[in-house]
């Protein structure tokens, strides 16, 4: 949820600058701008639209420096035309900024800002900090000396930050104070890219791929000052910060798209191997359960736990509901689901044996991360799942299981899902194990998730058959997605799927349910995606099925392989491989998955940036 970048150091930083901001796309792309500081000129570009749009705006009105800032952006306040995009201009010129959060007094301290006689120029929330910061340089360049002096733009940052209420990473150039790039942050990641005679700033590590693997992360009020030779950090009220300085092990061609046409397709393909490597190293056959080895807390403190609260957004939500099935399943533990966004503010119930897990693909959800905090703040030992390392959730989580599923950068979420859903099942096994589960029904279960990786291979075969089916109903306007138990979740998932990206308006229910209201939709334009695999209650789904069928809704089935009943019934169906009914969610997402992607593709849909979305939702 918008992108920053910044640099200082040797090389020529408008082509850095907008290689970072093409790699931070995802998090945004209303518009994209940067900032380049020559001596005591700062110049800026920036337009509404893609990365793309700036880049022929940059090549019309080049920029010449080694020092800037950059901004791709997910709009909040101020729709998306050139004046709202950043880089933002404060005073005459003396500060520029780019800022990813959202400030909430934005409105008073304008109009205070508009009686002193500043003029805004955009409808953003931003503009307010910038104008801020140049009239408090001024007030203290006139208390302690001249704005060529770091401390003197350091205690206008300090005067600035103590005003604003919200979130906020910012990077920030003054203009009298060259060969420097000031950052700050309270809620919205920002790390530091360490190289030799040159530093690097970003929303995270992917635009510093390929230039360091030395990073380090900032926390929440903190504030860096980064020049060529040097890179200092103060904490608001702490003081200088001891610089601890990690490796980053992602690599460049993680993040290519190889022989893909998006990196949607890209993820789907890879699900076999990061399933794969979500279970290396995790399969204990000896002992018949799982090796967790992050989750700092002792077996006696585990055997203690009673409940486990899991809470999340958007996909990452999905896959905690089949976390939830899986759970009370193998360890008998009672678990709930919860919406971050709602838990945040809730007070439910929650005595100090009650385990949290925030899941989350990014690491950096807003409202997972306050979710967090809240049950941190109350005593619970809190978890992370979570897919990007040293993103801000799993820094702050007492321990955790991560993905290892590599940066998603599909908008869509993809493999963070079946990641997710695979480590969820391993965590289930592990508490089981603990508990109630036997020995050979751990055994079972290791076999099982050890065939999944092939398994999911097997899925994929379907790719097809969903290219087909994707042809005959991409111009339909209403979806269904039903399922049950474990393949509730997925109808949730995959209707979310084609709303995020094919614009579709779907909605994913539990099969049984769409009696209770849904089924009034269904008629010859609407069609429903079931989602019914073999299993205890297949008969059940077969009849919610036929009720749909009786009142003439065209019906695609997900089914196992070898299914033949079934297509006596569906008009359409997508074949996956036989699998138990706990890990069905797993191959079942996959001709989800790719059903949005082909109908998307069809529509001529922008499938790896989707309107209106962001990959990393860092605002409230
Ligand atoms: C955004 C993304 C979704 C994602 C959700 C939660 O809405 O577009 O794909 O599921 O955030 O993100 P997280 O990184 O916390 O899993």
């Amino acid at each position: 949820m918008c992108g920053i970048v910044g640099y200082v150091g040797y090389r020529p930083v408008a082509e850095l600058l907008l290689e970072g901001l093409h790699r931070l796309e995802y998090r945004g792309y209303d518009s994209a701008g940067i900032a380049v500081q020559y001596g005591n000129t700062i110049e800026v570009r920036k337009k509404a639209g893609r990365v793309s749009e700036l880049a022929g705006l940059l090549k019309a009105q080049p920029l010449v420096g080694k020092i800037g800032i950059g901004h791709t952006r997910w709009a909040t306040h101020g729709a998306t035309t050139d004046q709202n995009s950043h880089p933002h201009v404060g005073g005459n010129g003396e500060v520029v900024i780019v800022h990813n959060g959202v400030i909430e007094n934005y409105d008073i301290l304008r109009r205070q800002l508009q009686t002193l006689g500043y003029v805004f120029r955009s409808q953003t929330d931003t503009e307010v900090v910038a104008h801020l910061l140049a009239h408090n340089l001024e007030e203290q360049t006139r208390l302690h000396g001249s704005p060529e002096d770091l401390d003197v733009c350091l205690k206008a940052v300090e005067v600035t930050l103590n005003l604003l209420k919200g979130t906020y990473g910012l990077g920030i150039l003054f203009r009298d104070l060259p060969d420097t790039v000031i950052a700050a942050r309270c809620g919205s990641p920002l790390v530091i890219g360490v190289g030799k005679d040159e530093y690097f700033l970003a929303s995270d590590a992917s635009p510093l791929v390929g230039y360091t693997k030395e990073v380090v992360y900032l926390s929440d009020n903190e504030v860096a000052v980064l020049r060529a030779d040097a890179l200092r950090i103060d904490h608001r009220s702490n003081g200088s910060v001891n610089v601890s300085v990690k490796t980053l092990e992602q690599v460049a061609s993680d993040t290519d798209l190889g022989q893909y046409e998006h990196y949607m397709l890209k993820e789907i393909y890879e699900q076999p191997t990061t399933i794969e490597n979500a279970l290396r190293g995790r399969l204990d056959n000896e002992e018949a359960t799982a090796v967790i080895g992050g989750l700092n807390l002792s077996a006696k403190d585990l055997r203690r736990i009673d409940r486990i609260v899991l809470t999340a957004c958007g996909t990452s939500w999905h896959s905690g509901l089949v976390g939830e099935y899986v759970l009370e399943e193998f360890a008998r533990m009672p678990t709930e689901v919860e919406y971050a966004s709602e838990l945040r503010y809730r007070n439910p119930p929650m005595s100090d044996r009650t385990l949290v897990f925030a899941i989350t693909q990014s690491g950096e959800t807003a409202d997972t991360l306050a979710a967090m905090r809240e049950c941190k703040r109350k005593g619970h030992p809190t978890l992370a799942i979570c897919n990007v390392v040293g993103s801000t959730i799993a820094r702050e989580a007492d321990g955790g299981i991560y993905l290892h599923a590599g940066p998603e950068i599909g908008v869509a979420s993809t493999k963070a899902f079946t990641s997710q859903v695979t480590v969820l099942t391993l965590l289930a096994l592990y508490l089981g194990r603990m508990r109630h589960m036997s020995y050979p029904a751990g055994k079972r279960i290791i076999r099982q998730l050890r065939d999944m990786p092939e398994k999911i291979s097997k899925a994929l075969e379907c790719h097809d058959k969903v290219r087909e089916v994707a042809d005959k109903y991409h111009h339909f306007n209403n979806f269904l997605y039903l399922g049950r138990l474990y393949n509730f979740p997925v109808a949730l998932e995959g209707a979310l799927k084609l709303k995020e990206i094919s614009y579709i308006h779907a909605e994913g229910y539990p099969a049984a349910e769409m009696k209770h209201g849904p089924i009034a939709l269904v008629d010859q334009q609407t069609p429903s995606v079931f989602v019914i695999p073999r299993g205890g209650i297949y008969p059940k789904v077969v009849s919610n099925m036929e009720e749909i069928r009786a009142r003439r809704g065209p019906v695609i089935a997900i089914a196992c392989e070898g299914d033949t009943d079934i297509a006596r019934i569906a008009d359409d169906v997508i074949y996956v491989p036989d699998v138990e009914e706990y890990l069905q969610p797993l191959v079942c997402a996959i001709p989800l998955q790719l059903l949005a992607y082909h109908v998307a593709l069809l529509r001529g849909c922008n499938v790896d940036r989707p309107r209106n979305l962001a990959k990393s939702v860092t605002v409230e």
